[in-house]
């Protein structure tokens, strides 16, 4: 078929042509949004999953369901960023929400205060004022501007929350790969929307990240358990992966024949990511309205190849040797959660000596820890990858350190 008329979406953040699924999570997020704006208190949410199930197309989801009730969206994606550059983009999208919250003409007093505030927040790093520009406005003394990131974060998120709740509105802060940011800015939040839910303000921390976050959450401040949600998002059922599948496909006059879609569940287990690469791959190959069976497989190849090249690939490229053949060493195990010391006896180490390789795993994205002890994969299908491309399984030598 004609690939300028190929539906599926296999980018990162790609808007699906159906979003199937996350009723669950839309549903719990409007009720969310509903219960601040009549004054009531809701814990915020932080979404986790594995790369590619849809964390950041449901991100998108919620911005757009928030639009529709006159919220005012941050957007943001964390990066790993010193903290005055998080307090820069901050600052910038506090700028962009205090706007839409109300044009600077008709902003009452509340909005006139965080307009200030922003002002005290951003002095450091931008000392021209650039931030504020247009504001006609003096810092606040005593407010933002105390130099600690949590207080400072905290008086700014406050009056934000303030000014909306002011203007008849609330605030919706969607936070992207939240798993990046610094312990310090993670605790920054923690800590203003503590302080915003105390005094029942309309202001929302609603995130995306890797699964490791509870953990880290629980780390950064005790209270966060009972200050967040941590809904998991998962691969679709069969239902769902059928649909999602077939769909955008259907609409646009191309028809899944029987076996064909069995292919493409089996393969893609319903990942979302999968599922958008195997659709299109379908499409591409299909040369009648039809895609059969034998299309299906040869999709199945196609796919494969595309991802060991590129997806799985890039992910490799950024390991070392030592910490390739830990990675083999799980995926020979299998595709969920081993225990450390599992993995370490595969490698004729102690778990000891593999704790800095699997730690540098975790640090750096590729791994997490489903419970103490555990690591997983957090990548789907890794494992297959790795199987693909490593044959052999080698335990590289124990390199001694002499004096
Ligand atoms: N509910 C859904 N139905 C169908 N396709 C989906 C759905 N959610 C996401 N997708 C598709 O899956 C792919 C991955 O989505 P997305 O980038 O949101 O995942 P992610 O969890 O944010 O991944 P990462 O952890 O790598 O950032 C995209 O190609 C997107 O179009
Ligand atoms: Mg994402």
């Amino acid at each position: 078929m004609d690939p300028r008329r190929n539906p599926y979406t296999p980018n990162a953040g790609a808007m699906p042509p159906v979003l199937v699924g996350r009723r669950g999570e839309m549903e719990a997020f409007e009720v969310l949004l509903d219960r601040l704006r009549a004054g009531r208190t809701e814990q915020s949410m932080i979404i986790t999953g594995l790369r590619g199930v849809g964390k950041t197309v449901l991100l998108t989801e919620f911005g757009r369901i928030a639009a529709d009730r006159d919220w005012v969206a941050i957007e943001m994606e964390a990066a790993k960023h010193d903290d005055d550059r998080f307090r820069l983009e901050l600052a910038r999208e506090s700028r962009r929400a205090l706007l839409s919250i109300a044009p600077r003409q008709r902003w009452g007093e509340r909005a006139r205060r965080a307009a200030r505030i922003l002002r005290s927040f951003s002095m450091g790093i931008d000392p021209d004022g650039r931030l504020t520009v247009g504001f006609e406005v003096d810092a606040l003394e005593g407010h933002a501007d105390s130099g600690f990131l949590d207080a400072d974060v905290q008086d700014l998120m406050v009056s934000l929350g303030e000014a909306a709740s002011e203007h008849q509105t609330g605030v919706i802060l969607l936070l992207d790969e939240i798993q990046l940011l610094e312990t310090s800015q993670f605790e920054a939040l923690i800590v203003a929307i503590h302080k915003t839910v105390q005094r029942s303000l309309p202001l929302v921390l609603v995130a995306a990240g890797l699964p490791q976050l509870p953990a880290l959450a629980g780390e950064a401040k005790s209270y966060s358990e009972r200050l967040f949600r941590f809904p998991g998002i998962d691969s679709l059922n069969d239902d769902e992966a059928r649909l999602a599948l077939s769909q955008p496909a259907a609409e646009l006059g191309l028809e899944f024949l029987d076996g064909a879609i069995e292919v493409g569940l089996e393969f893609t287990e319903g990942f979302p990511y999968f599922i958008q690469e195997f659709g299109q791959a379908a499409w591409n190959l299909a040369d009648a309205p039809r895609v059969t069976a034998s299309d299906a497989e040869q999709a199945r190849l196609v796919v494969e190849e595309k991802l060991d090249t590129n997806f799985f690939r890039v992910r490799l490229d950024r390991t070392t040797e030592l910490q390739r053949a830990y990675l083999r060493a799980m995926a020979e195990l299998g595709p969920g959660p081993q225990r450390a010391a599992a993995v370490a006896r595969m490698l004729d180490r102690t778990t000891q000596q593999c704790g800095t390789i699997r730690s540098k795993l975790i640090e750096k994205g590729l791994l997490y820890q489903p419970q103490h002890g555990d690591a997983a994969f957090t990548v789907p299908h890794f494992d297959r990858h790795l199987k693909r491309t490593i044959p052999d399984l080698t335990v590289p030598p124990i390199r001694h350190r002499h004096p």
